[in-house]
């Protein structure tokens, strides 16, 4: 068997779901827009949550790609064998088309016959409720009086292929349920598949228990929708959902017990062993973190998010910080960085190009932050000494924070190096009395949950296409989204632009919006090829990719523009790429009103606005 590398798998799978009949969709950004309570996208299915809740793809029912995805949840064990925060992960769907038999022979045939894993190092896992019924999490059922039956129809299919029975394991709702992501949304009983990477050749009996058994595959049926009174509703459409992590398939794939030793990263690691003149080998921990967070905040970068004291912005400094401060450990003095990333930029830019369009701020933001953190570092360092006592009290923690830009976890790392304990509780409160995070970036945030889709955040949907188009209209046609956050209570919009709005611009750009309300203009939606769309001068965020097929949100001409008499009426006013969901009419929007504006960071401005009704 030859050995396949990262690239050729990647090739190989989506080349594989295209010959069923799958079309092929660019990554999503890693940040998702217009979802205020998920900080990353961290699976595949996130971006496609509104297809899978029934509106209908551009691209049709059968999709499949690449997805750049950061799970921060576990920062902490980063370093170790197996958990990273930046992974590909490789994913077919099917909107509401094919469903368990399909996506099991599917399935079956690209790992045996594609990738031509030998059955005898195969396993999987199926769901039945019963399993852990009566302890705590409880069968997702459970409560809701409704009974989700054990998945003897997944079980029957992989036999039927010719796997043993004794290969095939039942497991209950912790390892055998996906989602939903956020407190409502699709969900369902999921297959996984199992890769034997012990030594030895693999016991007939299938252990899930057992660690050489490695998880590579995960195969959900989301047939059911969460509500929000804890019910499971059958979705009008069956869907298939996949996903396979592409770092830990390589590695097992290629003989190998972790990631690290895949070519996924052996360049950075060379890169970091160049720069500090130390051995990998016995440092591994703490160049794993560098390569690990420096591959994450390029990525992070290319898609627009700068590094901050709020929400994602602040995982990105964490995640630029540490790797600093894992430099400083090697020893390394000065700048690094920028040298890494060229490295990671390198490595991906033919497969994710906005790493390349965007590199000259990908470059100078890591430099930027480096150079801040780097002038405090030593006298933070230095402050930590003076702290005599076993425990590190809050404030003391606060003031490394505040003053000396130390986020929590290096703090509680340099501590555990010196034998000290944390008051965390102590920080917690400190920090709410200087109220210098923000609700969102809470502990509780750096998990994923993806929003309800209320109306209201419905409705700044659309109000943020209106601004926007306000904007150009202002300001000039050069102005173009940089970060965009709604919730159901506001809209916190980036654009470039280098100075300060006047009042008389203020005023302006709220008038237009105001008067695009009034007008009570429909908002149509239509597919076209992206082409097209650019080329009718539909906005765009820049830097994305975009599929072949889009959907284009419009608002105006009034409907009685035809007739209508009055100047400007007929135009379209604003024209945008979007995957929805918006309201029907611009009448239901109430009034439109920016509340603040400020320096988002250099050549970007902020502003956040409300709707009154
Ligand atoms: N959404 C599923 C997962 O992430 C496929 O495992």
């Amino acid at each position: 068997m030859s050995i396949l590398t990262a690239n050729e798998i990647r090739e190989k799978y989506l080349k594989f779901f295209e010959g069923k009949g799958h079309k092929r969709l660019p990554s999503a950004p890693l940040i998702p827009e217009n979802d205020p309570t998920v900080l990353f996208t961290t699976a595949g299915m996130h971006p496609l949550v509104p297809y899978l809740l029934g509106e209908k793809h551009p691209l049709g029912t059968r999709l499949c790609n690449s997805q750049k995805c950061i799970r921060t949840g576990d920062i902490d064990d980063v370093g170790d064998n197996t958990h990273g925060t930046f992974f590909e992960m490789l994913g077919n769907w099917s909107l509401g088309d094919y469903f368990k038999k399909e996506a099991i022979e599917w399935s079956f045939e690209f790992l045996t016959k594609e990738l031509r894993i030998p059955l005898e190092k195969l396993a999987f896992t199926v769901f039945d409720p019963s399993i852990d019924l009566g302890q705590e999490g409880q069968s997702p059922s459970a409560g809701s009086g409704q009974v989700i039956p054990k998945d003897e129809e997944a079980f029957n299919l992989w036999q039927n292929l010719g796997v043993k029975p004794e290969r095939i394991a039942y497991l209950g709702h912790e390892d055998n349920w996906w989602g939903p992501a956020g407190a409502t949304g699709p969900c369902g009983p999921d297959t996984e598949m199992f890769y034997w990477a012990g030594e030895n050749s693999a016991p007939e009996k299938f252990n899930p228990q057992d660690k050489q058994w490695v998880e590579i595959w995960n195969n959900v049926f989301m047939q059911y929708n969460k509500t929000a009174d804890g019910k499971f509703e059958e979705l009008s459409q069956k869907n298939v959902d996949t996903g396979m992590g592409l770092e830990r398939t390589t590695a097992i794939l290629q003989g190998k017990n972790n990631v690290y030793a895949t070519e996924l990263f052996t360049l950075i690691l060379s890169k970091i062993a160049e720069i500090s003149g130390k051995q990998y080998e016995e440092n591994t921990k703490s160049f794993r973190i560098i390569a690990d967070h420096i591959k994450a905040s390029v990525f992070i970068l290319s898609d627009g998010l700068v590094p901050s004291n709020t929400e994602r912005g602040y995982v990105l400094r964490r995640l630029i910080r540490r790797a600093i401060r894992y430099g400083k450990l090697l020893g390394i003095e000065n700048a690094f960085m920028g040298e890494v990333a060229k490295v990671v930029i390198e490595m991906y830019e033919d497969i994710y190009i906005e790493l390349k369009e965007n590199q000259e701020v990908i470059l100078s933001e890591l430099q930027k932050e480096e150079e801040r953190f780097l002038t405090c570092l030593d006298r933070g360092l230095k402050e930590f000494e003076k702290i005599k006592k076993p425990i590190i009290s809050g404030e003391e923690v606060f003031n490394l924070y505040q003053s000396y830009g130390f986020p929590l976890e290096i703090t509680r790392e340099i501590a555990k190096e010196k034998g000290k304990e944390v008051d965390e509780k102590g920080f917690e409160i400190e920090l709410k009395k200087h109220q210098d995070l923000s609700r969102t970036a809470s502990a509780g945030q750096f998990k994923s949950g993806l929003a309800d889709d209320s109306q209201a955040t419905t409705k700044y949907h659309t109000a943020t296409h209106l601004m926007l188009a306000a904007l150009r209209q202002v300001l000039g046609e050069d102005i173009q989204q940089k970060g965009s956050n709604i919730t159901s209570e506001r809209i916190r919009f980036d654009f470039n632009f280098e100075r300060k709005l006047t009042e008389q611009e203020i005023k302006k750009i709220e008038d237009l919006v105001n008067e695009k309300i009034k007008m009570a203009l429909p908002v149509v939606c239509c597919e076209m090829e992206t082409k097209e769309a650019l080329k009718e001068g539909a906005t765009g965020v820049f830097g994305h990719k975009y599929p072949d097929k889009v959907k284009v949100y419009s608002v105006g001409p009034s409907a009685d523009s035809a007739s209508s008499p009055q100047a400007g009426s007929g135009r379209v006013f604003s024209k945008e790429i979007c995957a929805g969901p918006h309201v029907e009419n611009t009448k239901e929007l109430g009034v439109f009103k920016i509340v603040k504006q400020e320096a988002s960071s250099s050549g970007v401005r902020r502003i956040k606005a409300i709707l009154q009704q």
